[in-house]
C-alpha cells in the first residue's frame, strides 16, 4: 500500500489538491515547516535572494496549499508526503558560506515524508544522519548538487523503502568526519573499515528496493562494493566521476533490470565484463575515461535498446577487421564515443545506418581517408574527429545541417578551402579546425553565425585580408586564427563578447586600432609575430579584464604607455622584439596582478560553460623548458620587454612586483645600476638584464631571490662581487656574467680582491644550462612565450543546450572555494 503510494508520488501525478475538505495538514508538521522556513531565512545573509516558493508558506493557511508541499489526499490525516525544495536557495553571493545542513532539522519531524528533494541548494556540512533516520517512509531522496561533505551517514542505509537516492555532485567521501558535532549526535558509532577509508560503504547493499542510485561527482575511492549486486531492482546506477579503482564487478550482468550504467571518469581497470551482455534492457552504458583494457566486445552492438555507448578514453582496442566487413549493429545509437580506441582505416561505414546519432566522438584514433558524404548527411549534432589522419575537403553538405552544434576536426590533414556555405550551419557553437592544411580565405559567412562561441582555425594556411562583418549580437568568445597567413589591417572589432583573441603568427600589418578597447571583456590578446606598426594605444588600458597582452615581435614604436599599469588584471605582458623607446614607466611597479601573489577572480577557465583545460604551459626561454604545473597558470605572471630600444634607468618601483616569475629587459639601452629593490622579487624564476649598459654592483639583495634559476647579467658594465645566496651560489658559470667590467666571485671562479679566495663548490650538473646563451642568441628568441590552450569539449548530449544546473550557479555565484576540485 505504502509502495503504491510512493510510486504514485514519484510519477509526479498530481491529485486533486484543491478538494474542498475541511481537513488540513497536521499542526506539528506545519510548525516544523514554519520553523524550517525561518531557520533558512534567519540564517541566510541579507543578500540571499528570497527562497523561491517559500513566500507562500503563510502560517494562516493550510500547509497543504503551500507551494512545494504535497499532502496525502487519500487519507483523512492529510499528512505531508512530499517536499520539493529543489533550488529554493537560488543564489548565494560568492563570499557566503553554504547553508549548514543543520538548517534541515525541522524537516525530520515530518515522518510521513515519502519524497524529499533538497537538490541544488548550497547546503554544506554533513548529511544529518540521525534526522534522516526518522524518515523511514522515504522512497525518494534527492540531495544532489549541494556541498555535503564527510561520509554517507550510516543511518541512510537503514531507509529500507528508498527507491531513489541521488547524492551526486557533493563533496562526499568515505571518510568519517572528525567533526565533534557529528560525533555528539551519533547514537551508534560503527567504526567499520569502510567508514575510515574513502570507499562506498558495503551497507549500500541494504537498500534493496533501490531503483535509481547516483553517487556521481563525489570523492569516493576504492572498489565498487560487491554488495551492489544485491540491489536487484536497480534500474540506473551512476558512480561516475569519483576515483573508483579495481574492476567492474564481474556479475554486474545479474542486475537484470539495469537500463543505465554510468561508471565514467574513474580509475577502473580490467575489461568490460562479459555479463553485461545479459543486460537486455540496457540503454545507456558509459564507461569512458577509465583504465579499461582489452578488445571492445562486438556483442555490445547487439543490445537492441542501447542508445548511449561511451567507451572513449580507455585502453580499449577496436578490432579493425570488423570495421571493414559487415558489422550490422542491432542497436540504434544516439551517442557513441570510441575516442582513443585505436580504430584505423576509414571512418567505419556501418555508422551510416545509425541515423539516430546526435553525438559521435571518434577522436584520437588512426582514422584516415576523407570525411564521408554519408556522414555529412546524417545531420549529427556533435561530430568530434580530432586527432586522426583524415584528409581531403570538407563536404559542403555538412554545413547544411541545422543540427550541427559541435564540429571538432583539429589535428587532421584536411585541406582545400572552407566551404562558402559554412555560415548556413547557424546552430554551430564550437568549431575547431586547428592544425590542418586548410587554405584560402576564411569565408565571410562564418562571422555571421550567431551561436558560435568558440572558433579555432589556427595553424592552417588561411590567407587573405580579414575584414569580418560581425553579427553585433554574436556570442563568439574565443577566437583563435593564429599561425596562418592572414594579412591586412587588424580588424577593428571582434564583437563585444570576445574573451580570448589570438591573431599571432600571421602577416597582419598597419597600426593597432584604437577601438580594440571596445572588446570590454577581453582577457587574452595575442598579436605576436606580425608586422604591426605604430604606437601601443593608450586605450588598451580601458580593458580592465585583460590578463594577457602579447605583442611580441612586431614593429611597434614609441613609448610604452604608462596607462598599461592601470590594467588591474594584467599579469602577462610581452612587448619584446619591437622598436619601443623611452623609459619603463615607474608606475609599472603598481601593476596589481603582478604585484600580488593571489588567485585572480576572473579566471580564463570560467569563460564557457564547458571546460577549458590548460595544458603544456611552457615558458620557453633560452631553449630551456620551464614547465609550470597547470594549476599555477592562474597566478603565472611575466614581463618581457627585451629587444627594444628602451633606455633610462630601471625604475626601482619594479621590485614591488612580487608575483612576477619572469622578467626580461635584455637587449635595450638601460643604464645606471640595478635597483636593490630587485631583491623583492619573491617569485622570480628568470631574470635577464643582459645586453644593456648597466653599471655598478649587483645588489646584495639578490641573495633573497630564492626561486631564481635562470639569470643573465652578461654584456653590461657591472663591477664588484657577485652576491652569494642559496640560489646565487648555484648560478655558477661565466655565461651568466660574461662581458662585464669587473665582476668577481666564486661563481665565475674569480676571487674578489678584498676577500679571501672563496671556497669553491663544484658546479651542480643540472643547473648548468647546456644550451648556452650563445645558441639562444643565434636562435634570436625564436620561441614565443607560449600558452597552449587545449580546449576540451565536454560532450554529453544536451550539455550544450542545457548546461548542468550546478555548474551554472557555481560559476555565476561562487562557492568556488568548496567546489573548485569538481568544476
Ligand atoms: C527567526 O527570526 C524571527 C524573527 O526575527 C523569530 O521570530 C524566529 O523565532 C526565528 N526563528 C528561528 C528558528 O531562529
Ligand atoms: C497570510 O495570509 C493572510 C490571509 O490570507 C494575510 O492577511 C497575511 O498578510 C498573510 N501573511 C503573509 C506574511 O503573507
Ligand atoms: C541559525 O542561527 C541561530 C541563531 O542565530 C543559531 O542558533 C542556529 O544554529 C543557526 N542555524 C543554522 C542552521 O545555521
Ligand atoms: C564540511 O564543510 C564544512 C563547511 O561547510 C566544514 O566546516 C567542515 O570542516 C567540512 N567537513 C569535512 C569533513 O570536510
Ligand atoms: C525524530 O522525530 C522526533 C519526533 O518527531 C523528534 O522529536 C526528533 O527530534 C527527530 N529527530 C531528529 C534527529 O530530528
Ligand atoms: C544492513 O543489513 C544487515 C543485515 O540485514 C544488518 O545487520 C545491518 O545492520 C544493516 N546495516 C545498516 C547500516 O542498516
Ligand atoms: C581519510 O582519512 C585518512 C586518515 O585520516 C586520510 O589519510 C585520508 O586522506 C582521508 N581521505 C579523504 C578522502 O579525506
Ligand atoms: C578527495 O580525495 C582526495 C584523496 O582521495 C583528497 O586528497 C581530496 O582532498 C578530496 N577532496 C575533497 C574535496 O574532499
Ligand atoms: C524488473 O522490472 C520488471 C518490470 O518493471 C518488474 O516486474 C520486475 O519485478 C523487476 N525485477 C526485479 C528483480 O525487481
Ligand atoms: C569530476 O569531473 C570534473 C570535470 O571533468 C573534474 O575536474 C574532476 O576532477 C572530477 N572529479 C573526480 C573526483 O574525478
Ligand atoms: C594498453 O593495453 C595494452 C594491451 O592491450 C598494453 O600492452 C598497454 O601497456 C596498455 N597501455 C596502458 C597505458 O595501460
Ligand atoms: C585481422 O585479420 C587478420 C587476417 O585477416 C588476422 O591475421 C588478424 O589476427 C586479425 N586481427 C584481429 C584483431 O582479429
Amino acid at each position: 500500500m505504502k509502495l503504491t503510494m510512493a510510486k504514485f508520488i514519484m510519477l509526479g501525478c498530481l491529485l486533486f489538491l484543491s478538494s474542498g475538505f475541511a481537513l488540513t495538514c497536521p499542526d506539528d508538521q506545519k510548525q516544523a515547516l514554519i520553523q524550517f522556513k525561518s531557520s533558512i531565512l534567519n540564517n541566510s545573509t541579507t543578500s540571499l535572494s528570497f527562497p523561491q516558493g517559500l513566500e507562500s508558506w503563510n502560517s494562516s493557511l493550510d500547509c497543504c496549499q503551500w507551494m512545494l508541499v504535497t499532502c496525502n489526499t487519500r487519507s483523512a490525516l492529510r499528512q505531508v508526503v512530499s517536499l520539493d525544495l529543489y533550488n529554493f536557495v537560488s543564489s548565494l553571493p560568492p563570499e557566503a558560506n553554504p547553508v549548514d545542513s543543520s538548517a534541515l532539522s525541522p524537516l525530520f519531524r515530518i515522518k510521513s515524508l515519502v519524497m524529499l528533494d533538497i537538490s541544488s541548494n548550497y547546503i554544506g556540512g554533513l548529511i544529518p544522519g540521525d534526522g534522516i533516520a526518522n524518515l523511514t517512509r522515504l522512497a525518494h531522496l534527492d540531495m544532489r548538487d549541494n556541498s555535503f561533505n564527510g561520509s554517507i551517514s550510516p543511518q541512510l542505509f537503514g531507509l529500507r523503502n528508498l527507491q531513489y537516492l541521488d547524492l551526486s555532485n557533493n563533496l562526499l567521501s568515505g571518510n568519517l568526519s572528525k567533526d565533534v558535532g557529528f560525533l555528539q549526535n551519533l547514537r551508534v558509532l560503527n567504526l567499520d573499515e569502510n567508514l575510515i577509508t574513502s570507499e562506498i560503504p558495503q551497507e549500500i547493499g541494504n537498500l534493496t528496493n533501490m531503483q535509481k542510485l547516483s553517487l556521481r561527482r563525489n570523492n569516493f575511492s576504492g572498489g565498487i562494493p560487491q554488495s551492489i549486486l544485491s540491489l536487484r531492482k536497480l534500474e540506473a546506477l551512476d558512480f561516475s566521476n569519483n576515483s573508483l579503482s579495481s574492476e567492474i564487478p564481474v556479475e554486474i550482468g545479474s542486475l537484470s533490470n539495469l537500463t543505465s550504467l554510468s561508471l565514467s571518469k574513474n580509475r577502473l581497470g580490467g575489461g568490460i565484463p562479459p555479463s553485461i551482455w545479459k543486460l537486455s534492457k540496457l540503454s545507456t552504458l558509459q564507461l569512458d575515461q577509465n583504465l579499461l583494457s582489452g578488445e571492445i566486445p562486438l556483442w555490445l552492438f547487439d543490445i537492441e535498446g542501447l542508445k548511449i555507448l561511451n567507451l572513449g578514453g580507455n585502453n580499449l582496442t577496436w578490432n579493425n577487421n570488423v570495421t571493414s566487413t559487415s558489422l550490422a549493429p542491432k542497436c540504434a545509437l544516439s551517442q557513441l564515443s570510441l575516442r582513443s580506441c585505436r580504430i584505423s582505416g576509414h571512418i567505419p561505414h556501418w555508422l551510416s545506418a545509425q541515423d539516430n546519432l546526435i553525438f559521435l566522438d571518434l577522436s584520437e584514433n588512426e582514422l584516415e581517408g576523407p570525411f564521408p558524404d554519408w556522414l555529412a548527411e546524417l545531420n549529427i549534432g556533435n561530430i568530434i574527429l580530432s586527432d586522426n589522419k583524415l584528409s581531403g575537403l570538407l563536404p559542403p553538405r555538412l554545413f547544411q545541417s541545422l543540427n550541427l552544434s559541435v564540429l571538432a576536426l583539429s589535428r587532421n590533414k584536411f585541406s582545400g578551402v572552407l566551404p562558402e556555405n559554412i555560415g548556413d550551419a547557424n546552430e554551430i557553437m564550437i568549431l575547431m579546425l586547428g592544425d590542418n592544411n586548410l587554405s584560402g580565405p576564411i569565408p565571410q559567412s562564418i562571422w555571421g553565425i550567431y551561436r558560435l562561441l568558440q572558433l579555432d582555425l589556427s595553424r592552417n594556411n588561411f590567407s587573405g585580408k580579414l575584414i569580418p562583418s560581425f553579427n553585433p549580437l554574436a556570442l563568439l568568445a574565443y577566437i583563435d586564427i593564429s599561425s596562418n597567413r592572414l594579412s591586412g589591417d587588424i580588424p577593428a572589432s571582434f564583437g563585444a563578447r570576445t574573451r580570448i583573441l589570438r591573431l599571432g603568427e600571421n602577416e597582419f600589418s598597419g597600426q593597432l586600432p584604437p577601438n580594440l578597447s571596445a572588446m570590454s571583456k577581453l582577457e587574452y590578446l595575442d598579436l605576436h609575430n606580425n608586422f604591426i606598426t605604430g604606437n601601443i594605444p593608450k586605450s588598451l588600458s580601458q580593458i580592465s579584464t585583460l590578463q594577457v597582452l602579447d605583442l611580441r615581435n612586431n614593429s611597434l614604436e614609441g613609448q610604452i604607455p604608462e596607462a598599461l599599469s592601470d590594467i588591474p588584471n594584467l599579469r602577462i605582458l610581452d612587448l619584446s622584439i619591437n622598436n619601443l623607446n623611452g623609459k619603463i614607466p615607474p608606475k609599472f611597479g603598481n601593476i596589481k596582478a603582478m604585484a600580488e601573489r593571489r588567485d585572480l577572480e576572473v579566471s580564463l577557465a570560467d569563460i564557457f560553460n564547458f571546460q577549458i583545460e590548460f595544458n603544456d604551459l611552457q615558458v620557453i626561454w633560452k631553449k630551456s623548458f620551464q614547465g609550470l604545473p597547470n594549476h599555477n597558470l592562474e597566478i603565472y605572471s611575466l614581463m618581457d620587454l627585451s629587444m627594444n630600444r628602451i633606455s633610462g634607468e630601471i625604475p626601482a618601483s619594479l621590485g614591488a612586483l612580487k608575483g612576477l616569475k619572469l622578467l626580461n629587459i635584455s637587449h635595450n639601452n638601460f643604464r645606471g645600476s640595478i635597483p636593490s629593490t630587485f631583491g623583492g622579487f619573491e617569485s622570480l624564476e628568470s631574470l635577464d638584464l643582459s645586453h644593456n649598459n648597466l653599471s655598478g654592483e649587483i645588489p646584495q639583495t639578490f641573495a633573497n631571490l630564492l626561486q631564481l634559476n635562470t639569470l643573465d647579467l652578461s654584456n653590461n658594465k657591472l663591477t664588484g662581487p657577485i652576491p652569494r645566496g642559496s640560489q646565487m651560489d648555484r648560478l655558477i658559470g661565466s655565461n651568466y656574467y660574461d662581458n662585464n667590467s669587473d665582476l668577481c666571485g666564486m661563481q665565475i671562479d674569480k676571487p674578489c680582491p678584498e676577500l679571501l679566495p672563496p671556497e669553491y663548490s663544484p658546479e651542480p650538473e643540472e643547473d648548468r644550462s647546456k644550451d648556452s646563451l650563445f645558441s639562444w642568441k643565434a636562435a634570436c628568441i625564436g620561441f614565443p612565450v607560449g600558452l597552449v590552450i587545449t580546449v576540451l569539449v565536454m560532450y554529453f548530449s544536451g550539455y550544450f543546450s542545457l548546461p548542468p544546473k550546478h555548474h551554472h550557479h557555481s560559476q555565476r555565484h561562487g562557492l568556488q572555494k568548496t567546489l573548485t576540485p569538481f568544476l
